[in-house]
């Protein structure tokens, strides 16, 4: 945990809104990974937070990652992540992700039997299977449900393995991952089943990549057994890819209060929204909000952004000390899906992230400027 005077020193130096992360909660976080799941090899899911400074802190401690897009790949390659540590996914990949994957010596992810006659020459994959599972989590987050765009069907796996040994790559094996901010361990435990299902059509095979997906309270080494489990039933070594459990909690957004409002509904306007951080408007997500000042009690508010629209509200049903402007407020488990997803909708520029190590502060991006945003265009279009 941040001292509370070391958030407000931050909020000073660097301004509001501002994200910052807590390096002592990064490393235990992936502490707590690594203690469940034993010898898996490990890729995180940058997609979660893709700030260079979190990626080289966890490239430094053997961490792997995944991307999705040729930008996701040149961020593994910029911290020094190349060859078996690097996964490339996707269910639309371009010609420069299959290109740069390539030059990377990257394994890639297929997601759809068409995929084996685009692979690059040569090419280590995993075939992504999707076991058609209903699991417990936002509807917008379950990527394994019978009808979803990703993956192949259980019924084809076994064709697409053999189709890639035909073209000449080298079938590593099977990837599932079911959703994000999953909150069951009984859904990881039924969709590894019905991968150990394939065995007898499959044979053999030298990975499982058992995905992320962990919500923040899941029961880690109960996914991690099963997940051990069905590797062992192929004989294969153990992958996952974890992205929220290992960046959410490091996480906070700082924004400070502009004012009040009541208008039948009691309304806290902070300098930070759904430009800054969308999961409360998207999903409707509740991030624990602390307020960082003293003073009497002074009821239940709405935490209102910036932005005209009224969807534009941070956490709702907040308690509070009496707020007046100025005040500081910690959004906290925001080190996932926050800064990655922040927008510059409304030219707001995006916040600046700084890191909390040894007990001082070190920026790792500044906040951009309206100039920043406008830069590719006009003049600068072509
Ligand atoms: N592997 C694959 C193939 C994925 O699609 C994802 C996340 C992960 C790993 C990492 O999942 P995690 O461990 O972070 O749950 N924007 C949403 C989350 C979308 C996740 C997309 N895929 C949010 O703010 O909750």
């Amino acid at each position: 945990m941040i001292p509370a005077a070391d958030l407000h020193t931050a909020a000073e130096r660097f301004g509001t809104p501002l994200y910052v992360y807590d390096a002592a909660e990064l490393d235990a976080a992936l502490a707590r990974v690594r203690a469940a799941f034993g010898a898996a090899r490990v890729f995180y899911a940058m997609k979660a937070n893709p700030n260079l400074g979190l990626l080289r802190r966890l490239a430094q401690s053997g961490v792997g990652a995944e991307c999705v897009s040729p930008g996701e790949i040149a961020r593994a390659e910029k911290v020094g992540l190349t060859g078996e540590k690097v996964i490339v996914n996707g269910p639309a990949k371009s010609a420069a992700e299959y290109a740069a994957g390539a030059r990377l010596g990257a394994t890639f992810i297929v997601d759809r039997a068409e995929e084996v006659g685009r692979l690059p020459p040569a090419s280590r994959a995993l075939v992504r299977v999707n076991p058609a599972l209903e699991v417990s989590t936002h509807d917008h987050l379950a990527t394994g449900a019978a009808g979803s765009k990703f993956g192949v069907t259980l019924a084809q796996a076994p064709a697409v393995l053999d189709a890639l040994r035909a073209a000449g790559h080298t079938a590593l094996g099977l990837h599932v991952h079911i959703g994000s901010a999953v909150r069951d361990a009984h859904d990881f435990t039924a969709a590894f089943g019905r991968l150990t299902g394939l065995r007898a059509r499959t044979g053999p095979l030298a990975v499982l990549d058992a995905g992320g997906g962990w919500g923040l309270d899941a029961d880690l080494p109960g996914i991690a057994r099963e997940a051990h489990a069905a590797a062992a039933a192929f004989g294969a070594e153990l992958w996952v890819e974890p992205g929220r459990y290992l960046v959410a909690r490091s996480g906070t957004l700082l924004t400070r209060v502009v004012g009040t409002k009541r208008t039948g509904r009691d309304f806290v306007l902070v300098d930070a929204g759904m430009t800054e951080l969308l999961r409360p408007m998207l999903y409707g997500a509740a991030h624990p909000v602390t307020p960082l000042w003293t003073a009497e009690p002074g009821g239940v508010w709405d935490l209102a952004g910036p932005a005209c629209e009224s969807g534009d509200l941070l956490a709702q049903g907040v308690a509070l000390p009496t707020p007046a402007p100025g005040d500081l407020l910690a959004v906290g488990e925001a080190g996932a899906y926050g800064a990655g997803m922040s927008s510059n909708y409304l030219t707001r520029p995006r916040p600046a992230e700084a890191l909390y190590e040894a007990g001082g502060w070190r920026l790792v991006r500044r906040r951009e400027t309206p100039e920043d945003v406008w830069r590719a265009e006009e003049d600068n279009a072509e």
